[in-house]
């Protein structure tokens, strides 16, 4: 790493450091691989369009460096420029940005289907692991397995959220919280445990085991994809060796005493159920770890969103506890998921939350098996293509006033988010989880987690921002989204979570 970082301190100074770190990591995330330097030399493109490609490209580099330290935002301004799919070259590699849901539509749906758009080739290994995960996060198996840790989960959550928000004054960061109840709710369905507050060790241990195997998948490991030059660089680092030590000495163990003790539980649970494909120990390893990380940083990042546009909203936010009181009136209990079409004013809020502020970045970018032609622009094999999301929803063909946040947005597309994202385009709600094969396999079980986590919360505490010694409010700011490798999150903030009397 040290030598990475000194070749990269010697490169001319408009090259800069900082400019190099996002945009790795978010390759990072995809580990995909390419060599398409030889398609961009040789390719015919007759007859076809070509697609737009931003200012801002180097010799050799590309773009890498006009990306600068927040790339989604500079491709949404790209997109604005030069229209909703442009091609850029980031070192040897092509990426292929998309703006417009039609054309990832046809990209990912059409074509997905029939000329092997995906993450990786659609081997065996792949399909199989799909399909142990689907099994076992389906909604039916959702709705018998989980809904009884989820809802305990989130009265947790409310709970907790109050007690630190008084105990603490001055407002709390609620991030942590909600990685324990998303963990918690993976941790449970997957290995029959759960952890009882934030400050239990093996929590902060295996959130530090994920958090390293997001890291250590980093930044500086795909310089030598973007320049096979620095190839040698890599191999004089180590950094390969690190990776495989990390995984041996650390993840795997981690992973195998968990599977392990999954397996003598006496109520089923995710492991168990693994056990009935033909998997070997290293497969079982690699599915349990990716597992928890989909699980777990995905949805807090949404509820902290949510949180923070509700402390900004709070009319919204007012409108939203007074639709859950009514329920809690009529029926004297908390809705379940299952009723949620009786509160669609929360049902729409929660789509429009995640419309307004995307959870990742680009989803998980793709990779074209083939040549794709889509519109008669040409993507070429190899190319890596990128939903991007922000672009996407703030897209005026596909939204009306889309920098305006409406609560009400969705309220004619009620349907399940897992219906949305699989039905046809018009009928998508938003595109955060992404398209066609490789689509989200969790959706039932990110949004059931969603809403019943927000419904406990708000039937119990009210939202408010921090009051300083002057008696200043202090927001949390909800127009700046940092990018953390795979997702977005908002910036740092503090909120009080205030008990309140259910207004009945
Ligand atoms: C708000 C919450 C979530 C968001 C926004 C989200 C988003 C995504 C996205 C964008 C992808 C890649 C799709 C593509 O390649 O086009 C994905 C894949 C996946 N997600 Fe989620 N996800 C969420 C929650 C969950 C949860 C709760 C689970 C499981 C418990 C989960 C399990 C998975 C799995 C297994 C895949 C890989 C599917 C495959 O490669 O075939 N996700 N998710």
């Amino acid at each position: 790493m040290d030598r990475i970082n000194t070749f990269i301190d010697s490169l001319p100074r408009q090259l800069e450091r900082d400019h190099i770190v996002p945009i790795v990591s978010i390759v990072a995330a995809t580990t995909l691989l390419f060599s398409t330097y030889k398609i961009f030399s040789s390719r015919n493109d007759q007859g076809l369009k070509k697609i737009p490609v931003p200012r801002g490209g180097y010799p050799y580099f590309g773009h890498m460096f006009s990306v600068g330290t927040e790339p989604s935002r500079k491709f949404a301004e790209w997109h604005k420029e030069s229209g909703p799919i442009l091609k850029i070259r980031m070192g040897i590699q092509t990426w292929v940005l998309i703006a417009d849901p039609e054309i990832a539509h046809k990209v990912f749906v059409t074509n997905g289907a029939h000329s092997g758009v995906g993450f990786s080739p659609p081997e065996k290994h792949w399909r199989d692991a799909r399909g142990a995960i689907i099994s076992i996060i389906s909604p039916k198996y959702v709705d018998t397995n989980y809904m009884i840790p989820i809802k305990r989960e989130a009265a947790d959550l409310a709970e907790r959220l109050i007690a630190y928000s008084k105990k603490e004054g001055g407002g709390i960061d609620p991030t942590i919280h909600l990685h324990l109840n998303s963990m918690n709710i993976i941790y449970m369905s997957s290995f029959g445990k759960r952890f009882e507050n934030v400050e239990d060790e093996e929590f902060r241990s295996v959130s530090a085991v994920i958090l390293k195997q997001l890291s250590l998948a980093g930044p500086e490991h795909d310089m030598a994809s973007f320049f096979p030059i620095l190839a040698i660089v890599e191999y004089f680092t180590g950094k390969t060796k690190k990776m495989n030590d990390f995984i041996k000495n650390e993840r795997d163990p981690l992973f195998k005493r968990l599977i392990a003790e999954a397996l003598r539980q006496e109520e089923t649970n995710l492991v168990q159920e693994l056990e009935k494909y033909d998997f070997d120990e290293k497969a079982k390893l690699v599915i349990m770890s990716d597992l928890i990380a989909a699980g777990t940083d995905t949805i807090s990042v949404t509820l902290s969103w949510v949180f923070a546009i509700m402390c900004n909203y709070p009319q919204v936010q007012k409108k939203a506890a007074a639709e859950i009181d009514h329920f809690v009136s009529l029926y004297h209990r908390l809705p379940l998921f299952s009723e949620r079409n009786s509160l669609p004013y929360c049902v729409s809020m929660l789509k429009e939350c995640m419309r307004f502020r995307s959870t990742t970045a680009f989803g998980i970018p793709h990779q074209a098996n083939q040549d794709i032609i889509v519109d008669n622009y040409l993507i070429p094999k190899g190319a890596a293509i990128f939903s991007c999301m922000e672009s996407m929803h703030m897209n005026p063909n596909v939204y009306d006033e889309p920098e305006r946040f409406c609560a009400e947005r969705f309220g004619d597309n009620l349907q399940l988010m897992d219906t949305a994202a699989k039905g046809k385009l018009e009928g998508r709600d938003h595109y955060n989880f992404g398209w066609g094969r490789r689509m989200c396999a969790g959706i039932y079980m990110a949004e059931a987690e969603l809403f019943v986590s927000f419904v406990n919360v708000l039937s119990r505490c009210s939202i408010e921002p921090v009051v300083d010694s002057t008696g200043k409010e202090h927001f949390p700011n909800i127009e700046q989204a940092n990018n953390s490798g795979v997702t977005l999150t908002p910036a740092s903030y503090k909120v009080n979570f205030v008990e309140r009397t259910p207004n009945l």
